[in-house]
């Protein structure tokens, strides 16, 4: 897929960053860059961290083990092997796949976007349990949608509160980060109006996205002026100063100011799933601009009040969003009604101030691990709990019930069918890029899904033999 160059490029990052980084500055949150579980900064705070519960005496021989099986992602460095001493025990950690078969190896994890049905370690042995961390966009893997997909697993780190180990606001470094007062005052963005910006800023390169966003915005800008930036539906050229591409998709502070002397900022997330928000949300709250926002169909669960950002989904037609939009783009207190959460008393929504509060991993936050460090410590204390279970239970069966197994199930994932960002499907012409790619890929991802359920199921060794497995299973599904 397209998005292996980004991962080995973070670690190329990183591989810079324990060369060089050490005595660096603390990070400045107002040029917040989140890319993906690999930022740099995240890994030189790994540690061995003993918890205050880790009673744990075994020598390193006698742990069980966990095995990272997607190249490139082990969170430790140098070597490829580890004790890790996590919050109540600890296990030994690897990347060296010569352990897969092993009686001692407890669990496999793997990256949601890496993960490949052709690719999977089998046969699948009956004491080893698979964990997935994912916290990209649904785009990246459909397999993971589907419920014969996600319940392969039995522990999940994914965007979704359901999740076991939820990265729900990994987008979000802090509260401090909401609040910050905005970048440009609404006096000044009126000016900006007066000399001819639109209210709207539409700024994306990544066209021919699942969410199909682009259709949407097409038929808003027929109601609204929006300035597009962006190589999706252009129509606005960017200043000299930020034509390099580079900087026009990152956070650079002359391109952060840019942006900020919008009213409104057309936030469309690339893929559609419940509790799946990025930076394209965070980011126009945290500069004092409304995020005009599609994405998490449950996005008001996390917003600061119930009036901090415009959601798409709420209006009847682009043309009725048009409407509300002219309006506060002409009634100054009406607007600035939305930035009310920049004062700390308005932000009321306590599913928010709890989940900032009580995550224990962090952003740029060097006292707390990172999230793939605390996922992983999170697997090594349920797997050594699990092995304590079992072996009381083998030793007084009638005592001590065998441990009850776990696996997930939909609600860690489970984005939906994509569908047209405007209008229904049957009115799209069927050589469009959209409609030939983003339905195919999603249910071909249920066969490559289907077809690993039953190489599974057959005890098969050899992966490749998913292309002979689909078509079989297909012949089965329609004899039914
Ligand atoms: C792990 O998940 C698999 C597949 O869903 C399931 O068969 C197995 O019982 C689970 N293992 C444990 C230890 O829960
Ligand atoms: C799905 O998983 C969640 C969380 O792990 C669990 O609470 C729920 O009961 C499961 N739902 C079903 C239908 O099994
Ligand atoms: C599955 O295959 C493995 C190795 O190919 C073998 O050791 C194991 O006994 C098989 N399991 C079953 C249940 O047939």
């Amino acid at each position: 897929m397209a998005f292996k160059p980004r991962i080995v490029f973070s670690l190329w990052l990183l591989l810079m960053c324990v060369l060089s980084c050490a005595g660096q500055e603390p990070v400045d949150l107002s040029a917040f860059q989140p890319q993906s579980a690999l930022t740099d900064m995240e890994f030189v705070s790994v540690s061995a961290y003993r918890g205050p519960g880790n009673t744990d005496t075994r020598s390193n021989k006698e742990l069980p083990i966990l095995l990272w099986w997607s190249a490139n992602l082990f969170p430790h460095f140098p070597g490829d092997t580890e004790r890790v001493d996590c919050a109540h025990s600890s296990c030994l950690v690897t990347q060296n796949r010569k352990v897969q078969l092993q009686r001692r190896t407890a669990s496999i994890i793997f990256y949601g976007t890496d993960f490949r049905a052709y690719e999977a370690p089998l046969p699948r042995l009956p004491h080893q349990t698979w964990a997935l961390f994912h916290e990209e966009s649904p785009m990246n893997n459909y397999l993971l949608s589907h419920g014969s997909g996600i319940r392969l697993f039995n522990y999940t780190a994914t965007f979704r509160r359901e999740s076991d180990y939820p990265l729900t606001l990994q987008w979000l470094p802090s509260l401090d980060y909401l609040l910050q007062s905005p970048s440009v005052s609404l006096e000044e963005k009126n000016r900006w109006r007066t000399a001819g910006l639109a209210p709207v800023l539409y700024m994306q390169s990544h066209c021919d996205v699942p969410s199909d966003r682009d259709r949407y915005v097409q038929e808003l800008m027929k109601y609204l002026q929006v300035d597009s930036y962006g190589k999706c539906l252009n129509n606005k050229p960017l200043p000299e100063y930020l034509e390099d591409t580079s900087t026009a998709t990152g956070e650079d502070r002359r391109f952060m100011s840019f942006v900020a002397r919008y009213k409104f900022h057309l936030a469309l997330e690339n893929g559609l799933c419940p509790d799946y928000m990025t930076e394209k949300l965070w980011r126009p709250i945290h500069q004092g601009c409304v995020p005009i926002y599609r994405g998490s169909s449950s996005v008001a669960d996390w917003l600061p009040n119930d009036h901090s950002a415009i959601l798409i989904d709420d209006f009847a037609s682009p043309q009725e969003l048009a409407k509300l939009i002219m309006d506060l783009d002409k009634d100054d207190s009406k607007y600035l009604h939305y930035l009310e959460y920049k004062s700390p008393d308005k932000i009321t929504n306590l599913r928010l101030l709890e989940g900032l509060q009580n995550r224990e991993w962090g952003i740029n936050d060097m006292s707390k691990p990172n999230y793939l460090n605390g996922f992983e410590c999170f697997v090594c204390d349920r797997e050594n709990e699990r092995l304590a279970a079992a072996k009381k239970h083998r030793r007084e069966p009638e005592k001590y019930p065998a441990p009850l197994p776990k696996m997930a199930n939909n609600t860690h994932m489970g984005c939906p069918l994509p569908s047209p960002g405007y209008g229904a499907v049957e009115e799209i012409d069927l050589n469009d890029g959209w409609l030939q790619m983003w339905p195919q890929d999603y249910w071909q991802s249920l066969d490559q899904a289907e077809g690993l359920v039953s190489l599974i199921h057959h005890n098969e060794s050899d992966p490749g033999l998913l292309w002979q497995h689909i078509p079989r299973m297909a012949v089965s599904r329609n004899g039914q």
